[in-house]
């Protein structure tokens, strides 16, 4: 049986962009572009993120999506039926694994900063806001690990709860009503950053590209970047991509959602970055916290600061959350087609796996925050598994997707996914693939990797 009869279908094709901007519309976007962006001197890390996702991202994307609805099962099984399919060797299927791998080592990481938006939806919906300055309250919530551990277990929670009933049950109507709310609060608080921040500063930062400021390791983050926005590389949009009705578009739908993806991350940033520079003792390159001491800011000076506070940091929850379905699904679609396990015991192993090893990056913020081993390359657990994810495991895992579907593939297979209006359209695609991003993807990780701290 395929994927589409153990695990249902997307009700449209609708529901699988919604799906799969959900998926990629998260943390990435609001929490995790900004600050890196912020850490790596502004516009040139945008524009070469912007570049990533045109050139890499995107011909990537539409690889993933139509391995996934060819392959018809879980990733893991996909790759073995498509391998199959291709006259292909038995190695191909450590790209399902490798995939499976990252998402729990990034869901570990993605729960405990998911649980920080909760602690604030709290902070703002009971008492209107931090009361101290936000870098003292940020601080205060890192080093209590018994709240980072609950929070990080509420959320882990959360997500198991969606994954067991079925992600195409809940996961598309969510989608629905917060995209366009989070959209809508984002151009608020973009609005209010035009009006009460320094705009001119914080639009010269993330669209003048100085490339002085920018390292190699940083055009490393910025590719890695791509790939952790769009959902790539490890997955998530192949599983997604099984449970596409067969007549929906896939290169159209891809570009719909690494549009909305971009825009949503452009606009957090617009948002941000305009406070930042009004705000004394703020600066661009605080790391993780900056969306946390940031927006409150700009909360603390709105007239019902409070409120609003409360439900952007609920939106940027619910974003989290429909991405971190995604995470642990395809381990799930797994276990379930193998082992015949059912959804529930399967997301209570993944999820639980997953949450043990977020406990390691719970203590990265205290009791662990000197614990920087050699064997985790000098970095706390939590700055290693982002590291090891975004920059190596991701890039990998499109590198092999880029491969697998524009060298092994049959081109005649793919052609009959996509289906593409014009031949052209095809070549195009076909030939960014298979020499375009692949050459770029190794050079970035070799020249980036070589110059890592
Ligand atoms: N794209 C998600 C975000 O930007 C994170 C994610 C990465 C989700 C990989 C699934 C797979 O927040």
């Amino acid at each position: 049986m395929t994927a589409r009869g153990i695990h249902g279908v997307w009700g449209s094709r609708w529901t699988f962009t919604l799906a799969a901007t959900g998926s990629a519309v998260g943390l990435g976007n609001i929490w995790k572009f900004p600050y890196m962006t912020g850490e790596n001197g502004g516009g040139a890390f945008v524009l070469i993120y912007l570049a990533c996702i045109l050139t890499i991202g995107v011909p990537v994307m539409i690889a993933e999506v139509l391995m996934g609805r060819r392959g018809a099962m879980s990733p893991i099984n996909s790759m073995r039926h498509l391998a199959a399919e291709a006259g292909a060797g038995r190695h191909w299927h450590a790209l399902g694994w490798m995939g499976v791998m990252a998402g729990l080592c990034i869901m570990a990481f993605y729960s405990v900063v998911a649980g920080w938006t909760l602690h604030y939806i709290a902070l703002f919906a009971t008492g209107g806001g931090p009361s101290a300055p936000a870098g003292e309250t940020f601080g205060q919530l890192l080093a209590n690990p018994w709240r980072l551990l609950a929070l990080h277990t509420v959320f882990s929670l959360i997500t198991a709860l969606v994954v067991a009933l079925g992600v195409n049950r809940g996961l598309g109507a969510v989608s629905k009503y917060m995209m366009p709310f989070l959209f809508f609060s984002l151009l608020i608080l973009v609005g209010y950053s035009f009006a009460n921040g320094d705009f001119a500063a914080g639009a010269r930062f993330l669209f003048h590209p100085g490339f002085d400021e920018i390292s190699r390791a940083g055009v490393l983050q910025a590719l890695g970047h791509a790939f952790f926005t769009l959902s790539l590389g490890m997955g998530a949009i192949m599983a997604y991509g099984a449970y596409m009705p067969r007549r929906a578009p896939i290169g159209k739908t891809v570009l719909t959602i690494a549009a909305l993806d971009t825009m949503v991350a452009l606009l957090a940033g617009l948002a941000i970055f305009p406070i930042v520079f009004a705000t004394e003792g703020l600066e661009p390159s605080s790391g993780p916290g900056l969306l946390f001491v940031s927006l409150p800011v700009a909360f603390a000076g709105m007239p019902v600061g409070g409120l609003f506070g409360a439900l952007f940091f609920a939106l940027v929850a619910v974003a989290a959350w429909s991405s971190s379905v995604s995470l642990i699904e395809p381990a799930v679609a797994w276990l379930v087609e193998r082992l015949q396990w059912s959804r529930w015991r399967a997301t209570a192993l993944v999820t639980g796996t997953a949450w043990l090893l977020g406990i390691s990056c719970v203590l990265s913020f205290n009791l662990w925050a000197e614990f920087k081993p050699a064997w985790l390359l000098g970095r706390t657990p939590f700055d290693f598994l982002d590291f090891l994810t975004s920059q190596l495991l991701l890039p990998l895992g499109g590198l092999l997707i880029a491969l697998f579907v524009g060298w092994v593939m049959r081109p005649q297979d793919a052609a009959a996914e996509l289906r593409f209006a014009r031949q052209q359209t095809f070549d195009l695609w076909r030939f960014t693939l298979r020499y375009i991003s692949p050459v770029l993807v190794i050079l970035v990780l070799i020249v980036g990797l070589v110059d890592s701290p």
